[in-house]
Protein backbone atom coordinates (compact mmCIF):
# COMPACT_ATOMS: atom_id res chain seq x y z
CA UNK A 1 0.00 0.00 0.00
CA UNK A 2 1.01 3.62 -0.75
CA UNK A 3 -0.43 6.63 0.83
CA UNK A 4 -1.59 9.38 -1.50
CA UNK A 5 -2.38 13.08 -0.73
CA UNK A 6 -4.44 15.54 -2.33
CA UNK A 7 -6.63 18.48 -2.63
CA UNK A 8 -10.37 17.29 -2.77
CA UNK A 9 -12.57 19.85 -3.99
CA UNK A 10 -10.37 22.01 -2.03
CA UNK A 11 -9.85 19.81 0.88
CA UNK A 12 -7.10 17.97 1.96
CA UNK A 13 -7.48 13.98 1.77
CA UNK A 14 -5.29 11.40 3.00
CA UNK A 15 -5.36 7.91 2.23
CA UNK A 16 -3.72 4.62 1.88
CA UNK A 17 -4.04 2.88 -1.16
CA UNK A 18 -2.71 -0.36 -3.58
CA UNK A 19 0.03 1.15 -6.23
CA UNK A 20 -2.15 -0.15 -9.37
CA UNK A 21 -5.64 1.60 -7.58
CA UNK A 22 -7.06 4.26 -10.67
CA UNK A 23 -8.21 7.64 -9.75
CA UNK A 24 -11.27 6.86 -10.50
CA UNK A 25 -11.36 4.11 -8.45
CA UNK A 26 -10.24 5.90 -5.56
CA UNK A 27 -12.76 8.80 -6.11
CA UNK A 28 -15.63 6.61 -6.27
CA UNK A 29 -14.97 3.90 -3.74
CA UNK A 30 -12.26 5.17 -1.41
CA UNK A 31 -14.03 8.78 -1.51
CA UNK A 32 -16.99 7.66 -2.01
CA UNK A 33 -17.29 11.04 -4.86
CA UNK A 34 -20.06 8.99 -6.51
CA UNK A 35 -20.31 12.10 -9.57
CA UNK A 36 -17.38 10.63 -11.37
CA UNK A 37 -18.66 8.06 -13.40
CA UNK A 38 -17.63 4.79 -15.01
CA UNK A 39 -18.32 4.63 -18.86
CA UNK A 40 -15.62 2.87 -21.03
CA UNK A 41 -12.69 2.90 -18.71
CA UNK A 42 -10.57 2.64 -21.46
CA UNK A 43 -10.31 6.53 -21.82
CA UNK A 44 -12.76 6.66 -25.34
CA UNK A 45 -16.63 8.39 -23.03
CA UNK A 46 -15.12 11.32 -20.72
CA UNK A 47 -17.45 10.15 -18.10
CA UNK A 48 -14.69 9.65 -15.47
CA UNK A 49 -13.63 13.19 -16.33
CA UNK A 50 -12.38 15.16 -13.39
CA UNK A 51 -10.32 18.61 -13.11
CA UNK A 52 -6.41 17.34 -12.07
CA UNK A 53 -5.26 21.57 -11.46
CA UNK A 54 -7.77 23.05 -13.49
CA UNK A 55 -6.86 21.15 -16.30
CA UNK A 56 -9.67 18.39 -17.70
CA UNK A 57 -8.20 14.24 -17.16
CA UNK A 58 -9.91 11.49 -17.80
CA UNK A 59 -9.55 9.66 -14.40
CA UNK A 60 -10.07 6.31 -15.74
CA UNK A 61 -6.62 6.33 -16.94
CA UNK A 62 -4.93 8.29 -13.90
CA UNK A 63 -3.20 6.18 -11.13
CA UNK A 64 -4.58 7.30 -7.86
CA UNK A 65 -0.65 7.93 -7.21
CA UNK A 66 0.38 9.94 -10.31
CA UNK A 67 -1.99 13.08 -8.75
CA UNK A 68 -0.14 13.32 -5.19
CA UNK A 69 0.13 16.64 -4.13
CA UNK A 70 -2.42 18.17 -7.17
CA UNK A 71 -5.71 19.92 -6.30
CA UNK A 72 -8.62 17.56 -7.71
CA UNK A 73 -12.02 19.30 -8.71
CA UNK A 74 -15.13 17.30 -9.05
CA UNK A 75 -18.72 18.40 -9.78
CA UNK A 76 -19.05 18.22 -5.94
CA UNK A 77 -16.78 21.19 -5.69
CA UNK A 78 -18.82 23.46 -8.21
CA UNK A 79 -22.02 24.45 -6.50
CA UNK A 80 -24.60 22.84 -3.89
CA UNK A 81 -28.22 22.30 -4.56
CA UNK A 82 -29.09 25.90 -3.30
CA UNK A 83 -26.34 27.50 -4.88
CA UNK A 84 -25.82 26.18 -8.61
CA UNK A 85 -23.16 26.68 -10.77
CA UNK A 86 -24.22 28.60 -13.67
CA UNK A 87 -23.33 25.73 -15.72
CA UNK A 88 -25.12 23.35 -13.69
CA UNK A 89 -28.15 25.82 -13.94
CA UNK A 90 -27.78 26.49 -17.76
CA UNK A 91 -27.95 22.35 -17.68
CA UNK A 92 -30.68 21.98 -15.80
CA UNK A 93 -32.96 24.79 -17.27
CA UNK A 94 -32.44 24.14 -20.99
CA UNK A 95 -32.55 20.44 -21.09
CA UNK A 96 -29.02 19.48 -21.77
CA UNK A 97 -29.38 16.81 -19.25
CA UNK A 98 -31.41 13.44 -19.83
CA UNK A 99 -30.26 10.80 -17.90
CA UNK A 100 -27.25 12.39 -16.75
CA UNK A 101 -24.70 9.76 -16.59
CA UNK A 102 -22.38 12.05 -19.02
CA UNK A 103 -23.11 15.32 -17.18
CA UNK A 104 -20.47 15.75 -14.63
CA UNK A 105 -18.04 14.85 -17.63
CA UNK A 106 -19.11 17.48 -19.57
CA UNK A 107 -19.75 20.51 -17.39
CA UNK A 108 -15.97 19.93 -15.59
CA UNK A 109 -14.92 20.51 -19.28
CA UNK A 110 -17.00 23.55 -20.08
CA UNK A 111 -16.03 24.86 -16.51
CA UNK A 112 -12.20 24.32 -17.81
CA UNK A 113 -12.78 26.09 -21.02
CA UNK A 114 -14.51 29.19 -19.51
CA UNK A 115 -11.84 29.07 -17.27
CA UNK A 116 -9.45 29.72 -19.97
CA UNK A 117 -11.40 31.35 -22.91
CA UNK A 118 -14.71 33.16 -20.99
CA UNK A 119 -16.50 33.57 -24.48
CA UNK A 120 -16.11 31.11 -26.87
CA UNK A 121 -17.25 30.20 -29.85
CA UNK A 122 -20.07 27.21 -30.87
CA UNK A 123 -17.25 25.63 -32.53
CA UNK A 124 -14.75 25.83 -29.50
CA UNK A 125 -17.07 24.66 -27.34
CA UNK A 126 -17.57 21.58 -29.83
CA UNK A 127 -14.19 20.79 -29.98
CA UNK A 128 -13.53 20.96 -25.97
CA UNK A 129 -16.27 18.66 -25.43
CA UNK A 130 -15.49 16.64 -28.45
CA UNK A 131 -14.16 13.85 -26.27
CA UNK A 132 -17.29 13.62 -24.03
CA UNK A 133 -20.14 11.28 -25.35
CA UNK A 134 -23.34 11.56 -24.69
CA UNK A 135 -26.00 9.03 -25.83
CA UNK A 136 -28.98 10.93 -24.78
CA UNK A 137 -29.46 14.36 -25.80
CA UNK A 138 -27.95 14.80 -29.33
CA UNK A 139 -25.62 17.49 -27.90
CA UNK A 140 -27.65 20.26 -29.09
CA UNK A 141 -29.05 20.96 -25.81
CA UNK A 142 -25.69 20.69 -24.18
CA UNK A 143 -23.67 23.32 -26.59
CA UNK A 144 -26.88 25.46 -26.35
CA UNK A 145 -26.22 25.64 -22.58
CA UNK A 146 -22.51 25.96 -22.53
CA UNK A 147 -22.72 29.02 -25.14
CA UNK A 148 -25.69 30.44 -22.95
CA UNK A 149 -22.82 30.79 -20.07
CA UNK A 150 -20.68 32.06 -22.51
CA UNK A 151 -23.08 34.85 -23.33
CA UNK A 152 -23.42 35.86 -20.23
CA UNK A 153 -19.93 35.60 -19.38
CA UNK A 154 -19.45 38.12 -22.61
CA UNK A 155 -22.43 40.17 -20.93
CA UNK A 156 -20.57 40.46 -17.53
CA UNK A 157 -17.74 41.88 -19.10
CA UNK A 158 -19.06 44.41 -20.94
S1 LIG B 1 -14.62 5.84 -18.20
FE1 LIG B 1 -12.89 7.09 -18.52
S2 LIG B 1 -13.05 7.75 -20.58
FE2 LIG B 1 -14.72 6.36 -20.33
S1 LIG C 1 -27.61 12.69 -20.70
FE1 LIG C 1 -27.55 10.52 -20.84
S2 LIG C 1 -25.56 10.10 -21.61
FE2 LIG C 1 -25.73 12.25 -21.71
Amino acid sequence: MITVSLKLNGKPVARAVRPFTTLLHFLREELNVKSVKYGCGEGACGACTVLVDGEPMLSCLLLAASVEGKEITTLEGLGTPSNLHPLQKAFMEHFATQCGYCTPGMILVAKALLDKVPTPTRDEIAEALSGNLCRCTGYIHILNAVELVAKGNGSRRS
